[in-house]
């Protein structure tokens, strides 16, 4: 099984995803500055996987702190948290996250400061093996949605380098094929930075599921010639009336999908719905670096101070959405309140 992320020496380990598919290595963060560069600069990347580097990188960061007073120790542990809510602004997962941490911090507060870290360890250890098991869920409920013989475009990675291990919306699809039925996949290339094109074929190939890879551009053309039966994307947050933030080109897919009656579906975990923003409209979309659009590994292919727009996610509008695949189910519209109904009963009483 491929995992991306996992706690090691007290060190957090990561899959160098920029490194992917020439180079299969690690890189080792031993401190929580080194993570949040890593989140940064896309080493680990994808809503779930990036949740976990931020829960592993505040455990990083208490385990190294020296012996405090406990109002200093907190007031540390505080910018710790601070600095780390700083390193991508899109992703609930990251938040979420952060939230589950302080969680621990209460509940060990008045415990002696070794006691804490070590809470603290164990919870991010806890929340890289939860996200796993949901993956797995989402895959069992999703897997009824794909039919033996569909070819299936997704964009993106939304698979286990995307996550703790399995994936999302290749979880979806790594189930169904477990369940015996035959897939083919249509890979968007996914520009600027070709995680389809890097990473979702090398999970792809490495599993043995047949894919095509396209560019972005061609999606619409493949759906006018019936050659897709199905979309499934990720998401990186999730509006509490179903607008979902994902992947820079969801929502041109999104609309193709529309025209041309294909079902389309996104794949998240529950801590990917961010209840308190009322639609898409909310969402911070991140803008990164303009090279990664001019340059593509430091060649550049645009004339020198071109001006560049990058935003790395889009919304779609939840109207486009034809269902939500959960852990906890499928949720179908109207999604405000499917994903209301949804989110009562996933909190604990
Ligand atoms: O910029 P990235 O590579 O972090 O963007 C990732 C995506 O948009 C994924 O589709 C999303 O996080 C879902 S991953 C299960």
């Amino acid at each position: 099984m491929i995992k991306t992320i996992f706690w090691k020496n007290n060190s957090v380990v990561l899959i160098d995803q920029n490194a992917l598919p020439l180079f299969e290595r690690h890189v080792v963060c031993k401190s929580y500055k080194e993570v949040i560069s890593a989140i940064k600069d896309l080493t680990v990347r994808g809503a779930p996987a990036i949740g976990v580097a931020a829960a592993m990188g505040v455990a990083l960061g208490a385990f190294h702190l020296p012996s405090l007073s406990p109002e200093k120790f907190h007031k540390q542990l505080l910018t710790i948290f601070e600095e780390i809510a700083k390193s991508r602004p899109t992703a609930r997962n990251l938040f979420w996250a952060l939230e589950r941490m302080k969680q621990a911090v209460d509940r060990k507060n008045n415990e002696k400061q070794n006691k804490l870290v070590k809470e603290l360890i164990d919870e991010a250890k806890r929340i890289c093996a939860e996200d796993i098991e949901i993956n797995r869920k989402m895959g069992r409920f999703g897997s009824k949605l794909l039919a033996d013989g569909d070819n299936i475009l997704t964009h993106c990675n939304a698979g286990a380098l995307a996550t703790a291990g399995y994936g999302t919306a290749l979880g979806v699809i790594r189930a169904a094929r477990e369940k015996g039925k035959k897939l083919h996949i249509y890979v968007d290339e996914t520009r600027p930075v070709l995680q389809g094109a890097r990473l979702t074929t090398w999970e792809l190939k490495k599993e043995k599921i047949p894919f095509t890879l396209i560019t972005d551009n061609m999606a619409g053309f493949l759906m006018s010639q019936e050659k897709i039966d199905k979309i499934i994307v990720g998401a990186d947050r999730i509006a509490a009336n179903g607008d979902t933030a994902n992947k820079i080109g969801t929502y041109s897919l999104a609309v193709l999908a529309q025209v041309h009656h294909v079902p389309f579906y996104i794949a998240a975990p529950m801590s990917t719905i961010d209840i308190s923003l009322k639609s898409g409209k909310a969402i911070p979309i991140e803008e990164r670096k303009s090279e990664e659009v001019t340059n593509f590994k430091g060649i550049r292919s645009a004339p020198a101070g071109t001006k560049v727009y990058n935003p790395a996610f889009d919304i779609t509008p939840a109207e486009f959405i034809t269902a939500i695949i959960t852990e906890k189910g499928i949720l179908t519209k109207p999604y405000s309140s499917s994903i209301s109904l949804m989110h009562k009963e996933d909190k604990p009483s």
